[in-house]
């Protein structure tokens, strides 16, 4: 028995220093000292002996137990600082590497105009409000001083939710609310979503933006609206810019006019851009109707105003040259990322 507890304690050693893993070393401990173990099947079998040798087995048995732990023990340990320094050496961190240098994105061109336009009237004192694009029939033809048979009142022109309610078809009722909300002199412009039932194609898309402006206030004339708008479009599309002011016809305004600038791209020349005239058209304006000034409660003996409406898409796809309004809505990062 003696001899059998020696060779387990050899052979122990031997397969202690041989384990690789700490599930390993464990199997180990099962087998030798585990309840079917065979040092436990050796103290099991001792009741056969004397009690002398039973003494002398018993205190060899318990040594070789204590011993097979020692070395279970010190070689758990070992292999467990062994993972430690692996796991350490496979987190380890290059701080020299160069980062990667996250993607710039841009602004689209619809926001770098609407951002450009803003800059310009709010550095001449112009205040930017917003109005809903969910708007009151009301709001967007009545107050504006629009015919009840004017043709964009039709259902098949104007997205209506209600009889009462529609998708504002212009940013222009941003100048009734803004007449009922404030007293003269005031100076505002308003950017904004705009809806029409229009079929998409290469220039009409049923939601585009526009940018709206609107002054009042004693002694403003038509002088202060050329004014004003020439000094923008020098601004928007180059200091030597000249502008054209057509008369033209608007409910809301009288007298009316649509501003046309010179070529930007050809100096007035004639080219793709201009269609060979040399002009560009870009916004509607005029002096604000006395009915539109009335619906805000404004006396009419006192104050004037003037207005002025751009088409938003229309500036990006000149400034840009854009042949197709559609692009400006597929989202497409080829696309987008020339705008920088
Ligand atoms: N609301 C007009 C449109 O959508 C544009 C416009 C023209 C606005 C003249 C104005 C203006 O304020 O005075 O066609």
């Amino acid at each position: 028995m003696q001899q059998q507890l020696k060779s387990i304690l050899e052979d122990a050693k031997v397969q202690i220093k041989d384990a690789a893993s700490i599930e390993s070393a464990e199997e180990i401990r099962v087998k030798l000292l585990g309840k079917k173990g065979e040092l436990t099947q050796i103290l099991r079998s001792m009741g056969k002996l004397s009690p002398e040798e039973r003494k002398e087995v018993g205190q060899l048995a318990n040594e070789v137990r204590s011993e097979i732990e020692g070395l279970l023990d010190a070689k758990k340990g070992e292999l467990k600082e062994i993972a430690k320094q692996a796991k350490f050496k496979e987190e380890v961190i290059d701080v020299t590497e160069p980062g990667r240098i996250p993607v710039k994105g841009v602004n689209h061109p619809v926001t770098q105009v609407i951002d450009e336009m803003s800059r310009i009237f709010m550095n001449m004192g112009y205040e930017l409000v917003e109005g809903p694009e969910v708007e009151t029939v009301f709001m967007n033809f009545d107050a504006l001083n629009a015919d009840p048979n004017h043709p964009s009142r039709d259902m098949t022109d104007t997205f209506y939710i209600t009889d009462k309610v529609l998708l504002r078809t212009q940013t222009s009722p941003v100048q009734a609310r803004t007449l009922l909300a404030k007293e003269p002199p005031m100076k505002i412009i308003s950017p904004g979503r705009v809806f029409r039932c229009d079929t998409p194609d290469a220039t009409h898309s049923p939601v585009f933006h526009q940018v709206e402006g609107l002054v009042v206030g004693e002694g403003i004339t038509m002088a202060d609206l050329k004014g004003t708008l020439s000094e923008f479009a020098k601004q928007m599309f180059g200091p030597e810019t000249k502008t054209k002011f057509r008369p033209h016809h608007f409910p809301f305004t009288e007298p009316s006019a649509e501003v046309d600038v010179s070529c930007f791209k050809c100096g007035g020349q004639g080219c793709k851009v201009c269609k060979g005239s040399g002009w560009i058209e870009i916004l509607g304006c005029g002096m604000v109707h006395p009915n539109v000034l009335k619906v805000g409660g404004i006396d009419t003996e006192r104050f004037t105003g003037f207005a002025f409406g751009v088409g938003v898409e229309r500036i990006a796809m000149l400034k840009y040259e854009i042949d197709d309004i559609r692009l400006l809505y597929e989202n497409d990062e080829r696309f987008l990322k020339q705008f920088k």
